[in-house]
């Protein structure tokens, strides 16, 4: 996670703190298509805030309404206090960094970097020493003398990041930045980016389509489909208290059981499903209805698989056969079958050396597969 990480420096849970981007109620239509519809969202200074989604679900439309280059069909945007309504681009306390990066191929890459003050009359021996900083800051003066063709990806990426950066605008909205970038490289340059938002303390909004980057990079996701958000947290909510089984599948792996609430006490509560037959144990009170239909999503982390029965009863184990092992060296993924045929996902860390090179459990063996009461989450929706 990223800078923002004790818990004073949570500002969306201080009731006190005041958003510095604040959208409300905006929508954005093309035609009679909802792009947008309807999304309030608050980000305070210094986050580094993630739109995620599938693509076309509206992330770039909202970020481009953030720059201004969209204006919303209907709602406000605020930003450090000031409504943007009538705020042309150039004048919000805001730069964008494309996905194409949009360099420009015939100048040298300080020459790029320079171009956006050069543009606004500033002096030259003011632009050669923020050059110069930017340069050293994204690690490219050693390059400074090169055309963007003469770069890798990599590098090409922090050109532009470097010429977003130099007019210190506030806020710093990118649109998927790694998205040109290798896996390796990729990863790599999420924790730069993290140093650098770091660094400057600027507030960061990135759109992403990758549940991994966003799940690295932000202090808070945004989770997004057809133009909603489905769910607004830190990485740590978003994957340990999905609000919807949309958002269980989309941030991780998910075992999804469908089943009925058959007791709801204030301490804990029971779900039984018969495709297969299971009996889950929560170990918590909820709001929910006995008797009705829920979804318990298990994340394949969270089970253990063994070859003996576990201690704990009937509750919270299913009976299975291993039908695919998946051996990472690090851990192993186990697909087991159950009674209905179904295949649930289990990855577990392999901690101990098996003595003679033969795996714990094998192929085609009779496996029981069980949970700690509290690793359930029950979804109603
Ligand atoms: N200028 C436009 N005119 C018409 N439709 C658009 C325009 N821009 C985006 N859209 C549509 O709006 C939806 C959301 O687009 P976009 O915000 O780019 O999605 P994302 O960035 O999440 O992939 C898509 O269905 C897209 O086709
Ligand atoms: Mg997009």
């Amino acid at each position: 996670m990223s800078a923002i990480q004790n818990y004073e420096d949570r500002p969306w849970m201080d009731p006190e703190a005041e958003p510095f981007i604040k959208i409300q109620s905006v929508s954005k239509l093309f035609g009679d298509f909802v792009a947008v519809d309807s999304v309030d969202l608050e980000i305070y200074k210094g986050e580094l805030f993630c739109l995620l989604g599938g693509s076309g679900c509206g992330k770039s439309t909202l970020l481009r309404m953030l720059a201004g280059f969209e204006m919303p069909s209907s709602g406000s945007i605020m930003i450090d206090g000031a409504n943007m309504t009538d705020v042309p681009p150039y004048e919000r306390p805001v730069n964008m960094m494309f996905q194409s990066y949009a360099l420009f191929p015939h100048m040298t890459v300080e020459k790029n970097v320079a171009y956006g003050l050069k543009r606004d009359g500033i002096a030259a021996d003011e632009i050669g020493k923020r050059v110069e900083e930017m340069l050293s800051m994204v690690e490219l003066t050693q390059f400074r003398k090169r055309k963007p063709h003469q770069l890798s990806g990599g590098q090409q990426q922090r050109v532009a990041l470097a010429r977003s950066l130099i007019k210190q605008p506030k806020v710093l909205l990118l649109d998927e930045p790694l998205g040109a970038l290798d896996k390796r490289l990729r990863e790599q340059t999420q924790y730069e980016l993290m140093a650098l938002q770091d660094q400057l303390g600027i507030t960061f909004v990135v759109v992403t389509h990758d549940q991994e980057e966003a799940m690295t990079l932000s202090t808070r996701i945004a989770v997004m489909d057809l133009g909603r958000f489905q769910q607004i947290g830190t990485p740590t909510e978003i994957y340990e208290f999905p609000n919807s089984r949309l958002v269980a599948k989309f941030i991780g792996n998910a075992n999804m059981f469908e089943g009925r609430v058959t007791e709801n006490s204030p301490d804990h509560v029971t779900v039984e499903s018969h495709d297969p037959e299971c009996q889950f144990y929560i170990d918590h009170g909820m709001s929910i209805q006995k008797g009705s239909k829920v979804w318990i999503a298990l994340r394949p982390e969270k089970i253990n698989i063994s070859k003996e029965p576990p201690a704990n009863g009937n509750a919270n184990v299913i009976k299975g056969m291993v039908h695919d092992i998946g051996y990472l060296g690090g851990t192993s993924t186990y697909r087991v079958q159950i009674g209905d045929g179904r295949i649930v996902e289990i990855t577990s860390p392999n901690q101990v050396r098996p003595k003679d090179g033969t795996p714990p459990i094998d192929w085609d063996q009779e496996v029981y597969l069980s949970w700690h009461a509290s690793s359930s989450v029950v979804l109603n929706k």
